[in-house]
């Protein structure tokens, strides 16, 4: 019997081929942990076969190579194996099952309330809120690693949540993180394309084109390789942490572009993910670092119907790569009733500043907002798609903000924004969430620690967005799911099928 199997042959992301950690030799490495792994749980097409002497040269070739990080890979292939199964098994058994009925309210209305997507990395109830694999944001808090004790989560924690559905230790988030690392590296045509546009282009338009010419490097369409589903998966997870790894260095040249005239800031390979984009930002304090740990992880994922996730899905459907998908979904988020949200707030903040001072009342304050109302616009950071309560994610920003910049005179009229808003939203009678959603808080964070320039915010944001969209993108492929296609239908063939019906 020969070892005889090859990295290629069940895909990059069980090799890793790198030279192998010191502290693992090749003979006390989880032989039998491969073993057991390679043996029994790749389909039979891909098992190889071992023989007691083929262990211990690929041991020394091969699996002697494989870091702490295969842990990851592992827990994401047999997770993959099982939901495969139990995929295959809801459709044979349950596939007739109805989820509701659709109403022609629903389709006029943005499909809200419409049970329409698979979604495996996060689940968002109304009251509640979000929910990363079952787990709350202040459970995240509790049980993710962090930089430091009792500091806040590392996103590369969650990224690792987000893909197997464990809770990583801090060994594995380092591993992960160093995965990043080594793949953080961005071709020069990229910078070239973003210095193509005038510099007073919006920071989300640039930091999109950096993102589409990241893809330009990327090779060939995996379908013109190999067509089996079963491999897919392997090129989308591959493209997803390069992507996922390579997204600050591209945001924190836009940022360094247009506001500190192009003095770009190197990566430093002994950070985090979180601390070193605050870094490369050129923020180095140590809470700065911790609040963009914060924030990458809160802003990751919000299940999969909001638009920026929802349209990297549905491009992702059509086969298309994580880069471009990603740009698709980056577009989304730079809706004002989207991720532009969070640039609105702080310039709709600061513009209370300015008409009514720092020491504004609460009636100085209830008047602004209903002059913003009734100008015709709306009251950014306040209502949201599908919450209807306060948002975890201003919650734990809140709670950010009183541990760390109590005094911070914005912050207190956010606070103040908290007690005077949702009264005068219910009292409009329309709105169906009066309470403040994430975007109400985080600007005034940022402003706190200096990065002031409020049209840059989103930018952070889809740094963030992209751990959770690729995370399901790579599921999205695991499972094989089909290309998306709702039907849909003309006015004419809604009023004919309701007069029918009547
Ligand atoms: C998020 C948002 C787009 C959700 O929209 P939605 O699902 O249509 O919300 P609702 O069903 O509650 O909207 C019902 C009405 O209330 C209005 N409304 C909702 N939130 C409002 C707000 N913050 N200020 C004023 N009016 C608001 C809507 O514009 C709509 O008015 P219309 O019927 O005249 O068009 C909306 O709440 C909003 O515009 N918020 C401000 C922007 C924001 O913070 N976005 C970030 C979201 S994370």
């Amino acid at each position: 019997m020969s070892s005889g199997i090859k990295g290629e042959e069940v895909g990059p992301h069980l090799f890793h081929i790198r030279p192998p950690p010191s502290s693992l030799s090749a003979s006390n490495f989880r032989v039998k942990e491969c073993h057991n792994f390679l043996g029994n749980s790749l389909p039979l097409e891909f098992r190889p076969s071992f023989s007691a002497e083929g262990i211990n040269s690929r041991t020394t070739a091969v699996l002697g190579v494989l870091d702490i990080l295969h842990c990851c890979d592992c827990e994401l292939y047999n997770s993959k194996i099982k939901s495969v199964e139990r995929l295959k098994k809801l459709k044979s058994e349950h596939g007739k099952v109805q989820l509701g009925n659709i109403t022609v309210d629903m389709v006029l209305g943005g499909m809200r309330g419409m049970t329409g997507l698979l979604w495996e990395t996060s689940l968002l109830d109304a009251e509640e809120g979000i929910r990363f694999r079952n787990l709350s944001i202040p459970e995240c808090q509790k049980k993710l690693p962090a930089a430091k004790p009792g500091g806040e989560p590392l996103p590369e924690g969650l990224l690792w949540l987000l893909l197997t559905g464990k809770v990583p230790n801090k060994e594995q988030v380092d591993a992960l993180s160093k995965e990043l690392r080594s793949r953080a590296t961005v071709p020069d045509h990229v910078y070239k394309a973003i210095d193509a546009l005038p510099v007073s282009a919006h920071p989300m338009t640039q930091f999109a084109m950096g993102v589409m010419a990241l893809q330009v490097k990327k090779s060939q369409n995996p379908r013109t390789e190999d067509s089996s589903a079963f491999r897919y998966w392997e090129p989308t997870y591959e493209d997803s942490l390069s992507l996922i790894a390579q997204l600050p260095i591209v945001a924190a040249y836009v940022y360094r572009r247009i506001y500190k005239n192009g003095q770009v800031i190197p990566k430093d390979d002994s950070l985090d993910y979180g601390g070193n984009f605050a870094h490369m930002l050129g923020f180095d304090s140590p809470d700065m670092k911790e609040l963009m740990r914060l924030y990458v992880t809160i802003h990751t994922d919000h299940e999969g119907g909001n638009v920026s996730a929802h349209t990297g899905h549905l491009v992702a459907s059509a086969l298309s790569d994580p880069y471009l998908s990603f740009a698709a979904a980056l577009n989304g988020l730079a809706g004002p009733l989207h991720g532009l949200a969070n640039q609105e707030v702080l310039l709709w903040i600061k513009s209370v500043v300015e008409e009514c001072g720092e020491n504004i009342t609460t009636d100085q304050l209830k008047d602004y907002v209903w002059k913003t109302l009734n100008s015709g616009k709306v009251v950014p950071g306040f209502g949201h798609g599908v919450l209807r309560n306060t948002d975890p994610r201003y919650l734990c920003q809140r709670e950010f903000a009183l541990k760390h910049l109590p005094d911070d005179p914005l912050f207190q009229l956010v606070s103040k924004l908290f007690e005077v808003v949702p009264p005068i939203l219910t009292e409009l009678g329309k709105v169906k969430n009066p309470w403040p959603n994430v975007d109400a808080h985080s600007g005034v964070l940022l402003n706190h620690y200096g990065l002031t320039e409020a049209r840059y915010y989103t930018v952070l944001f889809g740094v963030s967005r992209s751990i959770g969209i690729c995370s399901q993108l790579i599921w999205d492929r695991a499972l094989g799911l089909p290309l998306e296609r709702p039907k849909s239908v003309t006015m004419e063939w809604l009023e004919n099928y309701c007069k029918k019906s009547a």
